[in-house]
């Protein structure tokens, strides 16, 4: 049986299906993702800018490089993957979606049920008085100033900062239901995310690791698959799941 249809099996047997994606979710949308060949840290030190160090002390390079995503978000759209798994979350066939990506797109295709472990680039908030506003304003000249004299930043987990109370509660009781979890594009070397594949794994589910290189994980999964691109195999996996 091929994998994909393996895959399709699993999910109609399961009882609780949970989802794991990272940034090779959304690479077939045209967003790069972190540590592939052409990755956006290939050949940069992350906490030289994804950072409150950088924040503080590397500011027009921080503006910069989330002005730069930001634009690459407002010029991409969900793929038909994303679409996939929103209709798999209607037909309840996944519980939910906990998501490392901070692009949104799983909601722009229609999931509701979704924990953004590393917060979302769709909204900017002031540094100071917590005020929101949509990313979208980052990209005029006065956008990174907030009317009480904050500085605005990305609603995103810097490196350094601590995950989203709310969004870890979601993902770990979601794990600790799962009896299927399947990662989706993760290179799962970023922790404390990566501690919810292993923590289902230890609670007895079934892991499954869709990722196009190797991951530390794989020893532990159930099944890996590598040679699929995550667009086609969820594309494959859908018709076996509806016929
Ligand atoms: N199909 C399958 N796998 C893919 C595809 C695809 N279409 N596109 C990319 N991949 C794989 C890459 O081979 C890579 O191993 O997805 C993985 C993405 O890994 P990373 O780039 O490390 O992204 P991610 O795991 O989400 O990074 C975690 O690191 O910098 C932080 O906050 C950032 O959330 C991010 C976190």
């Amino acid at each position: 049986m091929d994998q994909s249809a393996e895959l399709a099996e699993w999910i109609k047997a399961a009882s609780t299906c949970v989802v794991f994606t990272g940034a090779g979710m959304s690479t077939e949308s045209g967003l790069p993702d972190f540590r592939s060949q052409r990755g956006l840290w290939s050949g940069q030190d992350p906490t030289k800018l994804a950072s409150t160090h950088s924040m503080h002390h590397n500011r027009q390079a921080f503006i910069e490089f989330y002005r730069m995503r930001i634009e690459g978000l407002l010029s991409c759209l969900p793929h038909a993957g994303h679409e996939l798994l929103a209709g798999w979350e209607t037909r309840g066939l996944i519980r939910g979606i906990i998501t490392q990506n901070v692009d949104g797109f799983h909601q722009r295709a229609g999931s509701e049920s979704v924990a953004e472990l590393h917060g979302t680039l769709a909204t900017v908030r002031c540094s100071l008085c917590q005020n929101e506003r949509p990313s979208e304003t980052y990209l005029a000249a006065e956008g990174t100033h907030c009317q009480c004299g904050g500085f605005m930043r990305p609603s995103v987990v810097l490196f350094g900062e601590s995950l989203p109370q709310t969004a870890l509660e979601q993902a770990e009781e979601w794990t600790n239901e799962a009896d299927l979890f399947i990662v989706f594009g993760s290179s799962l070397v970023v922790s404390p995310a990566n501690f919810f594949p292993q923590q289902a794994k230890e609670n007895g589910a079934k892991l499954v690791i869709v990722n196009r290189e190797p991951t530390p994980l794989d020893g532990w999964a159930d099944m890996v698959i590598q040679d699929m691109l995550i667009g086609s195999l969820l594309q494959e996996t859908d018709k076996i799941l509806n016929l």
